[in-house]
């Protein structure tokens, strides 16, 4: 089956690095394409090149946070790029088969864990490392089954996991026309929701849910975007053109 790895991103100094960074560990992986989705409103230069000179498969979307949530007191980050890939797939002829993944631009994971969730029958769950306060947050599995949560926000959420703790067959996606909510804290929860799964039906992965092969990473921020005026200065022009993309 095709892994189609879905991640949203946006222009910021941080940007190139993080992508060439997954990009590279995703390129190591046979049949699976890459689905890079900007919250632009449309497709930047600089991440198509990345994306050509990799050389791995990918689709290359583009789809803006809409403005009223920008605004709001918890963002919900990475939504509206997400919305827009699972769109995208579902407009395909033929409907392409395989496996969804969410996978933010900032997140680290082993290779292993990849080919794993491929298998994914209806939904795949893991553990995710260095989520908010409890570090990990995971699937509580017993004698094969998923029986509850471990994880730092549960809260009245029927799934408590992270945007990079779970895997979903293609099929689930194209039986519903449901979308990701803009509800900061409960993407996740809505969507699998949406999907009408039971708790019977969690396939947990990574050695039943007891290791932990992904990694939930923030990358410290950096210097300001002001500054890009003064790498535009910069006596080379390859640096001083770096500017636009930041
Ligand atoms: C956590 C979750 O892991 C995200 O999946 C979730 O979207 C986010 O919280 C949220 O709901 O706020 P976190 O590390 O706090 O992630 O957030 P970011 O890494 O800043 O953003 C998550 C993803 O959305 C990243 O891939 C990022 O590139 C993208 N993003 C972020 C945008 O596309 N637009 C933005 O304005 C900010
Ligand atoms: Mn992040």
């Amino acid at each position: 089956p095709v892994l189609y790895v879905v991640t949203p991103t946006y222009r910021r100094v941080e940007q190139v690095a993080e992508l060439t960074r997954l990009g590279q560990t995703l390129l190591t992986v046979p049949h699976l394409v890459w689905m890079v989705v900007e919250d632009a409103d449309a497709c930047s230069p600089h991440v198509a090149a990345l994306l050509d000179r990799l050389g791995i498969p990918y689709v290359h979307l583009a789809s803006a946070m809409p403005a009223q949530y920008r605004s709001e007191r918890y963002v919900p980050r990475g939504v509206s790029n997400r919305r827009a890939a699972m769109t995208w797939l579902r407009d395909q002829s033929p409907q392409p088969t395989g496996v969804m993944y969410f996978l933010d631009d900032d997140n680290t994971i082993d290779i292993r864990l990849l080919e794993q969730m491929r298998h994914t029958k209806k939904v795949s769950m893991f553990p995710v490392g260095l989520v908010a306060d409890y570090l990990v947050s995971s699937p509580i599995v017993q004698e094969g089954r998923v029986t509850g949560w471990f994880d730092g926000w549960i809260v009245d959420r029927q799934f408590p996991v992270d945007m990079a703790g779970f895997a979903v067959n293609l099929s689930l996606v194209m039986a519903s026309d449901a979308l990701m909510p803009y509800h900061a804290g409960y993407e996740e929860d809505k969507l699998l929701r949406a999907f009408g799964i039971t708790m019977d039906e969690i396939e947990p992965l990574a050695n039943q849910c007891t290791e932990i092969l992904v990694w939930h990473t923030k990358t410290k921020k950096n210097q300001p975007p002001s500054l890009r005026r003064e790498v535009a200065s910069h006596p080379n022009s390859n640096i001083a053109a770096l500017a636009e993309n930041m």
